[in-house]
Order: structure tokens, then sequence, then C-alpha cells
């Protein structure tokens, strides 16, 4: 189990990287973004991150809505989807996809501090 830990735990860092690296090449206006294996690598990655983490679940016996601190990584990952969506594809001016680049790496490092203690609210 603790290969797919370790899957889990690369594949969280990957998804990291890549979106960080879109994001400079989006406030770039790069062409490199268009690369087909830029749009399709992400998708590859986030498919193994869930994989790895459905099995690490099972393997614990804990799982999102049953324990709280899965139920708030779900609902974190979801709200670092919407603003990595919003950095790289949907925002309106550079300006705004900074601040929205930004709040998706604060969600990020909040759900490393989930992962990290098991509990939802990191500060109590
Ligand atoms: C929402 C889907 C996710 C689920 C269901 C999930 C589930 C799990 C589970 C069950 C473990 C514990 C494994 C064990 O101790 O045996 C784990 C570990 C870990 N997860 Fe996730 N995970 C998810 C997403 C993420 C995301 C998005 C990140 C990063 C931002 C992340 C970062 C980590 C890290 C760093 C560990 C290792 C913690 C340690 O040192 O023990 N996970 N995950």
């Amino acid at each position: 189990m603790q290969l797919i830990k370790n899957i889990h735990i690369l594949t969280v860092f990957l998804s990291l990287g890549g979106f960080i690296l879109r994001w400079i090449w989006v406030m770039q206006d790069s062409p490199r973004l268009q690369q087909r294996w830029v749009r399709i690598a992400p998708h590859v990655n986030d498919t193994v991150l869930l994989i790895a983490a459905i099995t690490l679940a099972v393997n614990i016996h804990q799982y999102p809505f049953v324990d709280g601190w899965l139920t708030a990584k779900v609902l974190a990952l979801l709200v670092y989807i919407g603003l990595g969506m919003a950095t790289i594809r949907h925002g309106k001016s550079k300006q705004q996809r900074i601040i929205t680049g930004l709040a998706a790496i604060l969600v990020f490092v909040y759900m490393l501090g989930v992962a990290k203690t098991r509990h939802a609210f990191l500060f109590f």
C-alpha cells in the first residue's frame, strides 16, 4: 500500500507543478498551452490521482461523506479544480488570474494540511 500512497503523493505534486506551469504560460500568452500533451496530461494525472485516492480510502476503511477529513479533502479538491479552471481557462483578466491562482495554491496547501493531520479544521 506504500506504493499506492507514493503514487498518490507523486500525482498530487505533478498536479500542482502542472498547474503552476500552465499558470505561467497563460500569464505569458504562450502558445505552448495549445500543445496536445499539455491538454491531455492533466486528465491522465488526475485520473491516476483519484484511483490511488480511492484505493487508499478503501484500504483504511475511511470514506468521504463518512469521515470529516476526507469530506473536507473532496470538497477542497472541487474548489481547487474550480479555481484552477478559472485561472487557466476562464479568467477575464491577468489580475483575476493572479488572484484565483494564488487562491488555488492556498486551497492546495490546506489539502496537504488535511492529509497530514487527518483533520478538516487544522488549527483547532
Ligand atoms: C479527494 C480525493 C482524495 C482522497 C479520497 C484522498 C485520500 C487519501 C487517503 C485515504 C490517504 C491516507 C493514506 C494512508 O494513510 O494510508 C491520503 C494521503 C495523502 N493525501 Fe490524499 N486524497 C485525495 C486527494 C488529495 C489531494 C488533492 C492532495 C493534495 C493536495 C492529497 C494529499 C495527500 C497526502 C500528502 C497524503 C499523505 C499523508 C501522509 O503523509 O500520511 N490527497 N489521501
